[in-house]
């Protein structure tokens, strides 16, 4: 009888711009206070490019990651970038990653589900390797929110980040990588976090433009209470599919949106916080860029060894939530 094959994460890379935006260089630009933002959301800094696009910081990261995995880009099957901020409307930066990293044989598509996309996107990256149908995926979830963002706007302004992480996934006959995926939405609260303007429901316009419709739009209250829920339930939900609980986790990395519904949502799950990995301090949310990016450094940092039990929780605009259980 065929074992049942896995999908292992073998490799993974990150990239951050280097310029920072500190707390400090914010309160000259709206009314906030440093006070204000690490009490309200735990953000100290956050870093931003300076003329990159989405492609720049990817390619760094993948690059950085096939050589983890000991992988030529050559031997690449699939490309799976997620965001919500590509280099532009299309073509998709999975194809300018393609070009760039010379993966030739590789098939390529972009994933958009805003921050839960990391996750959306392992689990159908998880779907390919187990059918057999692919052996070398790349996923890629990578934002430059800084070019959304409205930075008159400091509901918003304060929040986010720029970065790439990306990780290469082999199948493999033992009992480790993706354990077991959930994912969920809900379109119902659409309009709690968006892009007004620029698609096919209002085409960009000078007036569009002057009305600064451009730029993301988030009921943040709203969204909280949210958000606290569904990454709980994501996680729940992704830990009772592989047949464990929240006792058998040794690292939980959620989305890093805000700091305290990262200790709610933990709270809520059940785990203390030295087993939570955090980084919102330095980076603010990146998106899609986000869970991949805590993974990472996770791994770097010790936090994350082998046999550990891992779990991914996010929740974006949609809105979406999902979690992945993963044996490392
Ligand atoms: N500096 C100072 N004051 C501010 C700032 C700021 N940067 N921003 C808002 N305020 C003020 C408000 O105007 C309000 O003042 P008022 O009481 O006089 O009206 C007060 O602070 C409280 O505002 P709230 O919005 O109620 O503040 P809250 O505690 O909810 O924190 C925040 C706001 C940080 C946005 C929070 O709601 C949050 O994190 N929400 C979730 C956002 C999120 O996680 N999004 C993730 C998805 S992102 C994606 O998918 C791309």
């Amino acid at each position: 009888m065929n074992k049942k094959i896995y999908a292992q994460i073998t490799g993974l890379g990150m990239c951050v711009p280097p310029k920072i935006l500190n707390n400090a260089d914010l309160e000259k630009m709206v009314d906030t206070s440093n006070e204000w933002i690490i009490q309200r959301t735990g953000i100290k800094e956050r870093h931003l490019v300076e003329g990159q696009a989405v492609s720049d910081l990817s390619i760094v990261a993948a690059r950085q990651a096939l050589e983890d995995a000991n992988l030529k880009a050559g031997d690449l099957d699939l490309i799976i970038v997620s965001t919500t901020t590509g280099d532009m409307q299309f073509p998709s930066v999975s194809c300018l990653v393609q070009k760039r990293i010379e993966a030739k044989r590789a098939a390529c598509f972009d994933l958009a589900a805003a921050c839960t996309g990391f996750v959306y996107a392992l689990s159908v990256a998880n779907q390919f390797i187990i059918s057999g149908t692919y052996k070398n995926i790349l996923v890629i979830g990578g934002e430059v929110l800084s070019a959304i963002t409205d930075w008159q706007d400091r509901s918003t302004c304060v929040l986010f980040g720029d970065g790439a992480g990306a990780a290469v996934l082999q199948p493999t006959t033992e009992k480790r990588g993706i354990i077991s995926a959930y994912l969920s939405a809900d379109g119902n609260f659409a309009d709690f976090l968006k892009i007004p303007a620029g698609g096919s429901k209002q085409p960009t316009t000078a007036e569009t433009v002057n009305k600064r419709l451009h730029f993301l739009k988030m009921k943040g209250n709203e969204t909280f209470k949210i958000a606290v829920r569904a990454m709980e339930e994501a996680a729940k939900e992704a830990l009772s599919q592989a047949g464990l609980s929240y006792k058998d986790v040794d690292c939980l990395i959620p989305h890093q949106a805000n700091m305290r519904i990262i200790k709610a949502a933990a709270k809520k799950i059940g785990l203390s916080e030295d087993k939570v990995f955090i980084n919102v301090e330095k980076y603010g949310n990146m998106s899609s860029a986000s869970t991949v990016v805590g993974l990472y450094e996770a791994v770097k940092e010790g936090m994350v060894k082998k046999d550990s039990v891992v779990v991914l929780t996010a929740f974006g605009s949609g809105l979406t939530w999902g979690a992945c259980v993963i044996r490392w």
